[in-house]
């Protein structure tokens, strides 16, 4: 007996990092995984990893998250092969280069939002309309401790991931009696492909920054993924966790 037996898990971003890790984790803990990522990443090592991890029948699709209709046939094509979704990990996003905001590039701007908060609700819109159809599910939106708190020089990461807890909050409070739970998780610096985008230097202040001195693993983000995911966090809805070695409490 396994904590998400029987559940279709669908993960954005799935081929890489917090993703990638909670696709693992979700497949060990017997959840039929669904790994959604850029049609141009190498997905097969993944499904493989997939596949011994347990999980025989886990599933590429591709998706882009600025394209509402490529949204929507991903959505689709998990319904259209394993007749439903249970859980839905909204976790595709990109980092921002360092910028203030007087001298910030327009382009820069609208790429971070379009892909961290209109991408999650493209998303979060059609996996809705699913569960209202089946009567219930899962969502996890991951966020980042910049939804919280600013970050300095990273202005439209921390407005989109404002935007997250948002959205997140709002499906709480209007799908609750739905049978539908919302919660988001933030996260602090992961150690993943997506720190090379931002400032290498940094790295070591990040560190000092963290009560903990290091930066987290994935694997410890997509433990918390399976928390919400799972029946274990039945009466959590709306619920934001940070997961950042202690700098919130700072
Ligand atoms: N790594 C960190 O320090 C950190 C901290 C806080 C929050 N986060 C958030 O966690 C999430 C995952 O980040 P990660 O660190 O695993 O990054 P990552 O770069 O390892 O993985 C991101 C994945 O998203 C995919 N992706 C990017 N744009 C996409 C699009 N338009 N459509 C579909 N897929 C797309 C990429 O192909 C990749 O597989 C992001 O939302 C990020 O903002 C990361």
């Amino acid at each position: 007996m396994h904590r998400l037996d029987k559940k279709v898990v669908f993960i954005t971003g799935g081929n890489s990092g917090i993703g990638k890790s909670s696709a693992i984790e979700a497949a060990k803990e017997g959840a039929t995984v669904v790994i959604a990522d850029l049609a141009s990443v190498n997905h097969e090592a993944t499904i493989r990893e997939l596949n011994d991890a347990g999980d025989k029948n886990a599933l590429f699709v591709p998706i882009d998250i600025t394209d509402v209709e490529s949204v929507k046939a991903a959505i689709a094509a998990t319904v259209q092969k394993f007749g439903r979704l249970d859980v839905a990990l909204n976790n595709a996003g990109v980092g921002a280069p360092y910028s203030g905001i007087h001298n910030m590039d327009e382009k820069i701007w609208n790429k971070i939002i379009a892909i961290n908060l209109t991408g999650q609700f493209y998303c979060v819109k059609y996996e809705l309309q699913q569960f209202l159809k089946q009567g219930g599910g899962v969502i996890v939106n991951v966020a980042s401790l910049a939804g919280l708190v600013a970050e300095p020089g990273l202005a439209p990461y921390t407005a989109s991931k404002h935007g997250v807890l948002g959205l997140t909050k709002n499906i709480a409070v209007q799908y609750g009696g739905q049978n539908i739970r919302a919660n988001a998780i933030c996260p602090y610096y992961i150690e993943t492909p997506l720190l090379k985008d931002l400032n290498a230097n940094a790295r070591e202040a990040w560190i000092q920054r963290t009560p903990m001195k290091r930066l987290g693993q994935p694997e410890e983000i997509a433990k918390a993924f399976i928390y919400f995911a799972s029946d274990e966090s039945s009466y959590c809805n709306g619920t934001i966790m940070a997961i950042d070695g202690g700098v919130l409490a700072g």
